[in-house]
């Protein structure tokens, strides 16, 4: 069975875009492979995070996962900080990483802004430490949105290179699985900017915490053109708002573009957006309220948390130490 490794961030709310592109994906996945789930707070914290939010939002994201259908008993959810050898390994990685390699990745240039100076350390190594995230569980196989393929991409490079100068063959190369007809959902307010959990404005982003009259409300709202729905998929390229709506609504229903094409071509989007509306809030509003449920119970949460860093632990130590070992590090 191969061992599936992928990530979240606990910096806000996860959103339409974190489940179509991935959760969803996630729990479909658990029945034939060995998986983790982490947690990224390590991550979060390269932009400023407020530590008791970070807290709190990191219970919320674990609560949602398991809502979304998350399985802690069969597999390993946990949060990263829990499990040292990420970090351990990071710094082996930040070692190993050239510079050059870093200065291509286009979430630093995106995160960054104009302001590079002024961004932290971390944010800059943090592709380095999604690579220690992975393969310090000799996972093989990620699960991810397609904003995250570049980071994957460099996690191959890294394991290349640190198994070319130690002349070993220890990390393997790992797949990234990138799934279905939703891996970029894009901002409710901007069809050229992907739906993000940071975002400024909640208008741009389905929460899935939202209610039925916020997610009504969000859709009403969110910006299209004038022009009827086409007939034909392709016609969809030069509208990305009217493409963004269309891919969730094909995501949702389990069909494709051309068949949700050939119900609601020639239709203006009023009718379109009620139906979407429809199956938005028949998948999204249970997945809150259970998740509201399991946050009114925070020792029962943190316990499925400790006993999966524990595991988490029991698989990664030994990795990260014989990778230490072949670094040439005393282990005394
Ligand atoms: P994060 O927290 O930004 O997002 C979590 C997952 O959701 C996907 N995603 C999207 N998919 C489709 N449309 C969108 N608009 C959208 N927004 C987010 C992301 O691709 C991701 O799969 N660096 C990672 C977390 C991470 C990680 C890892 C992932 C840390 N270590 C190791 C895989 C393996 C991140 O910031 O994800």
């Amino acid at each position: 069975m191969q061992r599936i490794f992928s990530g979240i961030q606990p910096s806000g709310v996860p959103t339409l875009g974190n489940y179509l592109g991935a959760i969803r994906n996630w729990v479909a996945l658990q029945t034939d492979h060995e998986c983790l789930w982490c947690v990224v707070d390590l991550h979060a914290i390269t932009v400023w995070q407020d530590p008791a939010q970070l807290r709190r939002q990191t219970r919320e994201m674990a609560a949602t996962l398991i809502a979304c259908g998350i399985d802690p008993a069969r597999h390993i959810l946990f949060p990263q900080s829990a499990v040292p050898a990420h970090a351990r390994l990071a710094w082996i990685f930040n070692c190993v990483a050239r510079l050059g390699w870093l200065n291509r990745m286009t979430q630093f240039k995106d995160k960054a802004g104009k302001d590079r100076e002024a961004a932290s350390a971390g944010l800059y190594v943090y592709p380095n430490l999604m690579a220690a995230d992975i393969h310090a569980y000799h996972a093989t196989r990620v699960p991810v949105g397609d904003d995250q393929k570049q980071h994957l991409e460099l996690a191959n490079d890294i394991a290349q290179k640190f198994n070319h100068d130690y002349e070993v063959s220890y990390f393997p190369v790992i797949e990234p699985l990138i799934l279905g007809p939703a891996a970029r959902v894009m901002s409710l307010r901007d069809g050229s900017r992907k739906m993000s959990k940071s975002d400024p404005s909640d208008q741009s982003r389905i929460n899935l915490n939202d209610d039925a009259d916020t997610i009504a409300l969000k859709i009403r709202r969110a910006k299209t053109d004038p022009e009827p729905l086409p007939d034909d998929p392709a016609a969809l390229d030069a509208r990305p708002e009217a493409r963004n709506l269309v891919g969730i609504y094909a995501a949702l229903s389990g069909q494709t573009a051309a068949q949700v094409l050939a119900i609601h071509g020639g239709q203006g989007f009023g009718a379109f957006k009620q139906a979407l509306t429809d199956l938005l809030v028949g998948c999204i509003e249970p997945i809150g309220q259970q998740a509201q449920r399991l946050l009114t119970d925070t020792a029962a949460l943190d316990a499925i948390l400790r006993d999966g860093a524990a595991r988490a632990r029991a698989i990664a130590e030994p990795i990260v130490d014989e990778a230490e070992r072949l670094v040439g590090f005393l282990k005394v």
